[in-house]
């Protein structure tokens, strides 16, 4: 692996996952378009969310990434992203104030449109199609044209992810994200549903904060922490030909960044350390995210590590586990320990989606929320055990009331999944769902904070 890195190295691997494109031409086109095209984010931002979860990775501060399971182009307005964003926010705000610690926000949007797929092909019916990869890569429909891999796409989800970031920025700074705007928030909530009771008892607590310390003669107005929020994007780096294009030569350092979102991450199933998408990612300086299955063996990871962060760089490198509920305290103590024996600096997510997707009678894929909400305490309390920090979560989630997860307060069953199932690919968890998990959440970091005041034993140390 010590060989020279370049942007395109890695064509010279195997790769998975990626689209066989009949016009190799008109690909060949639209990636020359796409380097031409300006960045989506700047290295400077990329270098600053490396820091912040450096912070993560020590322990000062938690990270919230969530977002879409896929992005589409047909649910692509105003309506959808705001309301992604305000229920992002108000989960961010109930961790900070609830669990008494500063968040780190990382939209999986603004670019998360290609998927992997368990099989390269979809039968319905006797006919048998290329499987659905994405928006960025074919259509969603069931008939021979729109399965076939469509270049052009990609010059469509770059606009599209360019669209949504700069929206997001403008709700992140342009007052959207206010602090004051707390109580503005919950116009997104269902009338009177125990969730809207929770979130209002707290944004009055925070305003009252806020009127305090505005009695006591600070000027609010001044804190730009109060006014605005950073915000940062990223998604799975799948489909390489796109991700290479966005790379680009960051002038003020002379290093490679990808510039198609500020983290990008390697899918569980494309993380073979000889193949594409490990050699893209050993060359881009942005912090990135392995997604670590049970699959994954700790020596394996180990390996991993070493190509990945080979200076282990703080923050650098997330280390996103998704075993399941029923197989996290198989895998993740022994993963936490080799990690620390060798003395890596990674920052732990818990991605609780991925390991619990279950089949309905009815043929949906669903996702219990009690199963996510296990392998989320299982996760707090393996990490607590070996004295590591459980640094974050990666939910599928929306701002949007649909069906697609059962379970949670209001308690959706196999018979609602019918009623919105609106996902083109995972089942994510609804606004109320997310907000849910927010609080819950909150009280296992409570629970983490109280026990870092006791002393840990001494072999845990990280
Ligand atoms: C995903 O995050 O949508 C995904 C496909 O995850 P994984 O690579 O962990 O299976
Ligand atoms: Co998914």
């Amino acid at each position: 692996m010590s060989e020279r890195w370049s942007p395109d190295s890695w064509r010279a691997k195997p790769v998975l996952q990626m689209p066989a494109y009949p016009d190799t031409a008109a690909l060949a086109e639209v990636e020359a378009q796409l380097a031409s095209f300006p960045p989506l984010v700047f290295a400077g931002e990329a270098r600053n969310l490396r820091k912040a979860l450096a912070r993560v990775a020590a322990g000062e501060a938690f990270l919230l990434q969530g977002g879409d399971c896929a992005e589409s182009f047909a649910e692509h307005g105003a309506n959808n992203i705001r309301d992604f964003f305000r229920v992002f926010l108000q989960m961010a705000v109930v961790l900070t104030y609830a669990g008494a610690v500063p968040v780190v926000k990382l939209g999986r949007i603004a670019g998360q449109f290609a998927k992997p797929r368990s099989s390269p092909t979809e039968k319905v019916g006797g006919v048998e199609l290329p499987s659905y990869r994405g928006d960025i890569v074919n259509d969603i429909a069931f008939t021979g044209q729109a399965r076939t891999p469509d270049p052009q796409r990609q010059l469509m989800a770059y606009r599209q992810s360019a669209a949504t970031l700069n929206l997001l920025r403008a709700f992140a700074t342009g007052g959207f994200a206010n602090l004051g705007s707390v109580h503005q928030w919950m116009l997104g909530f269902i009338k009177d549903s125990p969730q809207s009771r929770r979130y209002k008892e707290l944004a009055d607590r925070i305003s009252e904060a806020l009127n305090f310390m505005r009695a006591c003669g600070l000027d609010l107005e001044s804190h730009p922490e109060l006014r605005a929020t950073e915000f940062y994007t990223s998604h799975e780096a799948l489909l390489l030909g796109y991700e290479q294009a966005m790379t680009r030569v960051d002038s003020t350092t002379g290093d490679w960044y990808a510039t198609s979102g500020h983290l990008i991450w390697i899918g569980d199933r494309t993380r073979q350390l000889d193949h594409g998408h490990v050699e893209y990612f050993r060359g881009i300086r942005n912090p990135i995210g392995l997604k670590c299955g049970p699959s994954l063996k700790p020596d394996e990871l180990l390996k991993l590590i070493d190509v990945l962060n080979p200076g282990n760089e703080p923050g650098r490198l997330t280390l996103i586990t998704r075993f399941g509920s029923d197989k996290v305290a198989d895998h993740l103590p022994g993963m936490i320990r080799a990690v620390q024996r060798e003395g890596r600096v990674v920052v732990w997510s818990c991605d609780p989606m991925h390991g619990n997707t279950v089949s309905s009678t009815a043929g949906y894929k669903t996702r219990p929320f009690d199963r996510i909400l296990s392998e989320v305490k299982s996760f707090f309390a393996i990490h607590a055990a070996e004295g590591s920090h459980a640094g974050g979560v990666h939910l599928e989630m929306t701002g949007k009331d649909v069906t697609e997860c059962i379970g949670g307060a209001r308690a959706i069953t196999e018979e609602d999944l019918n009623d919105r199932y609106h996902t083109v690919c995972d089942p994510r968890l609804n606004a109320e769902q997310s907000i849910d998990m927010a609080f819950l959440i909150a009280e296992l970091l409570k629970q983490e904070r109280g026990s870092r005041f006791k002393p840990v034993p001494a072999a845990a140390g990280l």
